[in-house]
């Protein structure tokens, strides 16, 4: 039934009783959503947005998508609920479509289990990587991001994303106490741009072509003991945060994690799926598989919450074994299943990874002549449609706009934050990029993007990034 939204009421309901995040109370913003259509997100006031970075580049077939509606709609009316230990058809095909159509060829791949967020599932493989090995350590990198829950975010090394509270009023930060508990160790993330150990690419190559920063890794690893570290976690892409890889880390870095016996946990919750113009992005390194990949936001277009776990045949076997005593009441919940399902079936028969990459050439192309055009544009980067691009105070000296850069701790004033800046401005005129860390915008539209879509964000960023360009030395 049809009833007209009281939105005075809806104000008060959720400034009074939701507990916000990212905001203090009185920092509270008001963004009310009409509905959605397409590529665009309709707000209350009748203002229509282009979305250019998926929400949390995860809506990646648009909103509502047909196909996924139809079989949510289907899978809700036939069967609704069940637990994990009941089979349905719903979560057998979604399963088959992953380890058969998508990962088939690739000869790795042993299991797959549906749960309900990328987080839990990065909880489920760091759990599975203890278990199998009966090691107690996790090496990740610097600026990573790998969700919310405690161990994903003691993965994660934004500290920010680690921190529970930051005040606007002060400096003051609260990590929760003995949060997130031992046995992460950090080592340097491949960002050449800002290289933590000094170097410029490709001179940073030892004799051997050994990076940098692997040989930096490997010495973290021998200091610790390899035999006491259970896996390695990486994105390929930095999704979130917008660093891209040097050609030869990767597989310098499979390399490396096999020669000392360390799983590789590779985090495609946002480079799967097609994002990055392949099904997943470790496809695009020849002979490069992982032992454990987690998945989430693309394996529906984010229609309804689902994160996943792909285990190596070798896991498989091992845990075949065993009881796998893991319980949870929505894991391979069938509605969601039939939406993964749905999703994949449409992906497959539109061989989503060359529509990408062809929209994303174009995108590149693009990002390329804002990087040109603007001075206040240091770097443009791009794989599939994974784009970013990071605002520099100064050009020639790369100096940061925000100086703490990617240590910043999101205290105090953070509204002139270029992220923040350029959000909200490109939000007035209509379109909406992703704000990440301060000095970084996201751009990463739905795959059902057109051209003429992605023209009009790109002209919205030209006049954006001109008032910032005013802000530049
Ligand atoms: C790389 C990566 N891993 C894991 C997660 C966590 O996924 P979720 O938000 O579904 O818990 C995210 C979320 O943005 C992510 O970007």
């Amino acid at each position: 039934m049809q009833h007209e939204t009281d939105w005075e009421r809806i104000y008060e309901w959720d400034s009074k009783y939701y507990l916000h995040v990212k905001q203090a109370a009185d920092e509270y913003r008001y963004l009310p959503v009409s509905h959605t259509e397409g590529n665009y997100v309709h707000m209350a006031n009748g203002m229509k947005l282009l979305d250019f970075c998926s929400q949390v580049i995860a809506a990646n077939l648009g909103y509502k998508h047909p196909r996924v509606t139809a079989a949510i709609k289907e899978a809700l009316d036939k069967v609704g609920y069940v637990q994990e230990l009941f089979c349905t058809e719903y979560r057998s095909r979604a399963a088959k479509l992953i380890m058969e159509d998508l990962l088939g060829g690739d000869g790795w791949a042993g299991r797959v289990r549906f749960v309900t967020t990328g987080s839990e599932a990065n909880e489920q493989a760091f759990a599975i990587a203890k278990n199998i090995t009966g090691r107690p350590n996790i090496i990740t990198r610097e600026y990573a991001y790998h969700g919310s829950t405690s161990g994903a975010a003691g993965a994660s090394r934004n500290r920010y994303y680690r921190a529970t509270l930051a005040s606007p009023g002060s400096a003051e930060i609260r990590d929760v106490p003995n949060f997130p508990g031992g046995g992460f160790h950090i080592v340097p993330a491949p960002y050449c741009y800002r290289c933590s150990l000094g170097h410029t690419y490709p001179s940073c190559k030892q004799a051997d072509g050994t990076l940098a920063c692997i040989k930096v890794s490997e010495n973290l690893i021998r200091t610790i003991g390899a035999e006491t570290v259970a896996a390695f976690v990486t994105e390929i892409f930095y999704g979130g945060s917008a660093i891209n890889p040097p050609p030869e880390y990767i597989p310098q870095l499979r390399a490396m994690t096999r020669r000392h016996g360390i799983l590789w946990i590779d985090d495609e919750v946002i480079c799967g799926f097609g994002r990055c113009g392949k099904w997943f992005a470790y496809q695009l390194y020849e002979g490069v598989t992982p032992d454990i990949m987690t998945i989430g936001k693309g394996m529906n277009g984010c229609a309804l919450p689902v994160g996943g776990i792909v285990i190596s045949q070798d896991i498989a076997r091992e845990l075949d074994k065993y009881r796998y005593w893991s319980g949870s009441t929505f894991a391979g919940h069938p509605v969601v299943a039939a939406s993964v399902a749905a999703a994949v079936e449409f992906m497959l028969e539109e061989n989503i990874p060359a529509v990408v990459s062809q929209k994303g050439a174009y995108l590149h192309k693009k990002l390329k002549e804002l990087e040109g055009e603007h001075k206040c544009v240091g770097l443009a980067q791009s794989v599939g449609l994974l784009g970013g691009f990071e605002v520099v105070k100064n050009k020639a000296t790369k100096e940061p706009f925000v100086k703490d850069d990617r240590f910043a701790t999101y205290t105090g004033d953070i509204s002139q934050y270029p992220e923040m800046l350029i959000s909200e401005k490109c939000v007035l005129n209509g379109v909406m990029v992703g704000s990440t860390v301060p000095n970084t915008v996201r751009v990463a539209p739905p795959f059902t993007i057109t051209e003429q879509e992605i023209d009009f964000g790109v002209e919205v960023l030209n006049k954006v990034l001109s008032e910032i360009d005013a802000m530049c030395d």
